[in-house]
């Protein structure tokens, strides 16, 4: 079947090949290509980018083909296509695929306005295709242990640490958009909640954009939680805490260290053990989601409105003024009436 059929036909046969596309050659779409083009059931297509070195890169890493623009890649015919141009093109690429009724996994963030992802959202369910958005740390193993380790627990507060160097070709992107969201995604993932307070501070001590971001949060159902994240530590480190009722699990999102605290006693003693983890490559595992998703018509592990509603939040982050320490001075000290 290629981008002629109908979504109605993909979803008929849940064991069919599927012939995928990708969008941008850069450091993500090259990823894609190459997990793409070892996936049994699937023939990648092609990728797709302006930049003739780019393309030319892929060709040599990927062995596939590369084509200077989508309608070169429609032409060939295609039942999917990933989705890993620049975030402001993400909008006018997804609605280019919807229109052909091609299913689409959008990198995250999923656009770069709250309207614009809600208009991929809406056009996906109009047409009827699968839409999922590329947020890959959900399939980290460590995080899919944290994830089971917590399910069922009364949970408590969420801290996540996400830092590291200033990368070497970022855009017009700060921390915020480009690293929190992770972490936003996963906080509403873990608590299966939405967050209804935002409390950020934000710095650009180096970068014109925020480098600096600590980020506070409270969701629907009580849950504290807080994303350190900053582009100044010379060393990459992603670590999540989490604190239940019955439980304290910590997470190592690079070493896929995974341990937990339970069994309180009010002496202060409590046992300790390290947890099962996997060792899928988080990429692999997301594109296989989204390929089944495909095949069978069911909802993807991240839909359009899950990847929106982590946007959202990251956009409110930014746009939220920061109270001056100044201004809570002037008014004096807080008055006890009685
Ligand atoms: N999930 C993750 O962990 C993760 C990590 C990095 C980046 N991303 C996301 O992936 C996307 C790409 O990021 P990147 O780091 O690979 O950027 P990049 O700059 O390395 O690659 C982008 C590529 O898109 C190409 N491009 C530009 N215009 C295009 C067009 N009209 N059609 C097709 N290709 C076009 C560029 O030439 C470039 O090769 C962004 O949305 C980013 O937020 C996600």
């Amino acid at each position: 079947m290629s981008s002629k059929g109908s979504a109605f036909d993909a979803k008929a046969d849940a064991n069919r090949g599927l012939r995928v596309g990708v969008v941008g050659a850069g450091v993500m779409g090259s990823n894609h290509a190459r997990v793409l083009a070892g996936l049994p059931g699937v023939t990648l297509v092609g990728i797709v980018d302006p930049l003739p070195e780019h393309r030319a890169r892929a060709i040599s890493l990927v062995g596939c083909r590369a084509f200077a623009d989508l309608d070169e890649l429609f032409a060939e015919g295609v039942d999917a296509v990933t989705i890993a141009a620049p975030t402001h093109l993400h909008h006018e690429i997804a609605l280019a695929c919807i229109t052909r009724n091609i299913h689409i996994l959008v990198e995250k963030p999923v656009a770069s306005t709250v309207e614009e992802g809600q208009d991929i959202v809406n056009a996906a369910r109009s047409a009827g295709v699968t839409l999922m958005v590329g947020h890959v740390e959900r399939f980290n193993p460590a995080v899919a242990a944290i994830k089971q380790a917590i399910s069922g627990e009364d949970i408590l507060s969420i801290g996540i640490t996400r830092v590291g160097p200033f990368p070497p070709r970022m855009s017009n992107v700060g921390v915020v958009i480009d690293l929190a969201v992770h972490d936003i995604d996963l906080i509403r993932w873990f608590t299966e909640s939405d967050i209804v307070e935002v409390q950020p501070q934000l710095s650009s001590a180096v970068a014109e954009r925020e480098d600096i971001a600590l980020l506070q949060f409270r969701t629907a159902s009580g849950v504290l939680a807080h994303i350190n994240t900053n582009w100044l530590t010379p060393f990459k480190a992603r670590s999540v805490t989490v604190a239940t009722r019955g439980k304290y699990v910590m997470g190592d999102l690079l070493t896929r260290q995974v341990t937990e605290c339970f069994g309180f006693k009010p002496d202060g003693s409590y046992s300790m053990r390290h947890l099962p983890v996997g060792h899928d490559e988080p990429l692999r595992a997301e594109l296989i989601a989204f390929l089944d998703a495909v095949r069978t018509g069911n909802l993807p592990a991240v839909s359009g409105d899950e990847g929106v509603a982590s946007l959202e939040i990251a956009i409110r982050c930014l746009e939220q003024p920061a109270k001056p320490a100044a201004s809570a001075a002037r008014k004096g000290p807080r008055r006890v009436v009685g």
